[in-house]
């Protein structure tokens, strides 16, 4: 009985390592193959025009690891929904949402690879997610953050559909990242459709908003 048992079990142990190739492929070569058409992974920005951000359809990566939250990446990757409410960089078509799907193991991988991709200009653990009376009065009503953005309140969503959508920013973006973006934008965006607010608000400010952006469910 007990031999029998362990004959199974590494029978079993055989047909995992032999069925799953993916865990063995590493996730920069998986992205090579499969994603390295559709978005930049070498940074920092190169983009000069307009013409050399549309060579590839999808958003630079080479910060995804300063960007995202870890669960968020693995999870968007094997079930993808639309972040950008028009077609990318258009105002004028619905996002189709046909973003590729990935296996949970491929996915793992490539999460591992994407997350090692880091900016210096985030310094990690400064900005903390936080609804302030400040961050709210900036964000609705002295900037004009949500005529451009989607973002959600207890009443439902709101904003609007230019840009990015900010709900789910709380599972889906670093909040350190949200301010080093909102500071110093050129660095991660030289060609952009976004205002540049890093000359507008005060750091101060920019925190204040960085962290509320940060608390949307
Ligand atoms: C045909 C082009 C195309 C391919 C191939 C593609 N992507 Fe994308 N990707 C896009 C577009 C367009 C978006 C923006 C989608 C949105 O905002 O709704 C996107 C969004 C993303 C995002 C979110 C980025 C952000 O800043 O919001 C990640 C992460 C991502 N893709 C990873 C991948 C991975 C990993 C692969 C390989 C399996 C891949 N993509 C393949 C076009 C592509
Ligand atoms: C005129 C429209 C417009 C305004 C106003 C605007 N944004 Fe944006 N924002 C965009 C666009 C478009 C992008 C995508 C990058 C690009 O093309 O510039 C973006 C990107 C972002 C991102 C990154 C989202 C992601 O997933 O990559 C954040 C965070 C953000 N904006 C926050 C803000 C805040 C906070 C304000 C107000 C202080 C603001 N935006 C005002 C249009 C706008």
């Amino acid at each position: 009985m007990r031999l029998l048992a362990v004959t199974v079990s590494l029978g079993a142990a055989l047909l995992v390592m032999t069925t799953a190739p993916s865990y063995a492929a590493g996730g920069d070569a998986i992205f090579k193959k499969s994603c390295s058409n559709c978005h930049y992974t070498d940074g920092p920005a190169k983009e000069k025009t307009i013409a050399d951000q549309l060579a590839k359809k999808g958003p630079e990566l080479w910060y995804a690891g300063s960007k995202f939250k870890k669960d968020w990446l693995t999870a968007w990757l094997q079930a993808p929904k639309p972040i950008r409410p028009m077609k990318y960089n258009s105002i004028t078509d619905k996002n189709p949402g046909d973003h590729p799907k990935m296996s949970a193991g491929d996915a793992a991988a490539v999460t591992d690879f994407l997350m090692g991709l880091k900016s210096a200009e985030v310094k990690a653990g400064v900005i903390k997610a936080e609804v302030s009376v400040r961050g709210r009065k900036i964000f609705t009503k002295d900037m004009p953050c949500g005529g451009c953005h989607e973002y959600s309140t207890k009443d439902g969503l709101l904003g609007g559909k230019s840009g990015p959508s900010l709900a789910g920013s709380s599972k889906r973006l670093n909040p350190d990242w949200i301010y080093a973006y909102l500071a110093n934008i050129k660095v991660f965006k030289p060609v952009r459709d976004m205002p540049d607010f890093g000359s507008v608000l005060g750091p101060k400010d920019i925190e204040n908003v960085a962290a509320f952006v940060a608390t949307f469910e």
